[in-house]
């Protein structure tokens, strides 16, 4: 589909202090240049395991329900349309195929995940402020998605779904939306400011299983659902909590060697590449490939205990 080396490499090249420098215009690009995202994938996701599926319901402890530590819980995923190019490459008219299509589908939302489409085009600065705040909506790219072609025409044929399933004031007012043409087709989200992964999960899996049903996904046999970013194939998963450690900000050692034990990641307050703000810690799994969807819940529940 004329998506060439060079502009898969091109954000790494023009930001030399990139982690993984590399993304994927289409579905094509894991196997022409197969040599070459081999060796990053087998480096960032330790596996070289067939990508297996579990969305089945999970039961666990809530961990915090006091909220001692732990302030929200959010985990997202990421899928691709089969047949459009992925947002590095994709072109307007594409971006616009995808919104008809993602909100198509979401018409087929089971009754407590239905909700509305906000496009991100004409939105005034009150409203954009707002529902950023709430983290409801993304804001354009930083230099990596840039230089990479992901904010080509922002924010035209960008937005998201958001619904809100139950009542606001229930407990940990939870939250599921999809992000459309951010750095994927869709970010699949279900959030809520509780500890209660179980439940932000599995509220997150029927929505998955419904949106499988209504629109195929780009999905290779070895590497499971592909994404512009070879870190975020297979599951596409990150299950993260905003937790406040007030005592380990001041171990920063002791922190990364329990996170790295687990197999966990630190994020900065406001998301990838920010800073850790008043100490509360975005603590999600590392690696998406490798590892069933229900492994992953697991493991993280079971590092941040
Ligand atoms: P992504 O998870 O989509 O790869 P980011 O790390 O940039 O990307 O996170 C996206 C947004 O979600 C950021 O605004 C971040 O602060 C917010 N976020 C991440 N984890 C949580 C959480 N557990 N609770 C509340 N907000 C979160
Ligand atoms: N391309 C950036 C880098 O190499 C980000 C990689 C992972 N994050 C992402 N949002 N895809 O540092």
């Amino acid at each position: 589909w004329g998506y060439s080396l060079d502009q898969a490499i091109r954000s790494g090249i023009e930001n030399p202090d990139s982690a993984i420098g590399l993304y994927a215009g289409d579905a094509q690009a894991y196997t022409l240049f197969s040599d070459l995202f081999k060796k990053v994938i087998q480096s960032y996701h330790k596996s070289q395991d067939t990508h297996v599926s579990d969305l089945g319901p999970i039961e666990l402890e809530d961990l915090d329900p006091g909220k001692e530590y732990i302030l929200s819980t959010r985990i997202r995923t990421a899928r691709n349309i089969k047949g459009i190019p992925f947002p590095p490459h994709m072109d307007d008219q594409e971006r616009t195929l995808v919104e008809k299509r993602v909100t198509g589908a979401c018409r087929h939302l089971p009754p407590g995940l239905a909700g509305v489409y906000i496009s991100l085009e004409n939105l005034d600065t009150e409203t954009q402020n707002r529902l950023r705040a709430q983290k409801l909506i993304f804001p354009k790219g930083d230099r990596f998605m840039e230089a990479a072609g992901v904010n080509r025409g922002f924010p035209k044929g960008r937005g998201t779904f958001i619904s809100r399933p139950g009542d606001p004031k229930s407990p940990g007012n939870p939250i599921f939306m999809i992000w459309v043409n951010e750095e994927d087709h869709l970010r699949i989200i279900s959030m809520e400011t509780s500890s209660n992964i179980a439940r932000v999960f599995n509220q997150l899996a029927r929505g998955i299983q419904s949106l499988s049903t209504s629109l195929e996904f780009a999905l290779d046999p070895l590497y499971g659902n592909l994404t512009s970013c070879p870190t975020n194939i297979g599951t596409g998963l990150r299950a993260g909590v905003h937790i406040r450690l007030e005592k380990l900000d001041k171990k920063r050692q002791t922190l990364e060697r329990i996170v790295r034990a687990h197999h966990l990641q630190i994020r900065g307050t406001g998301g990838e590449k920010t800073r850790v703000r008043k100490a509360v810690f975005d603590i999600s799994n590392k690696h998406r490939l490798g590892k069933t969807e229900r492994q992953i819940i697991l493991d993280l529940h079971q590092g941040l205990k």
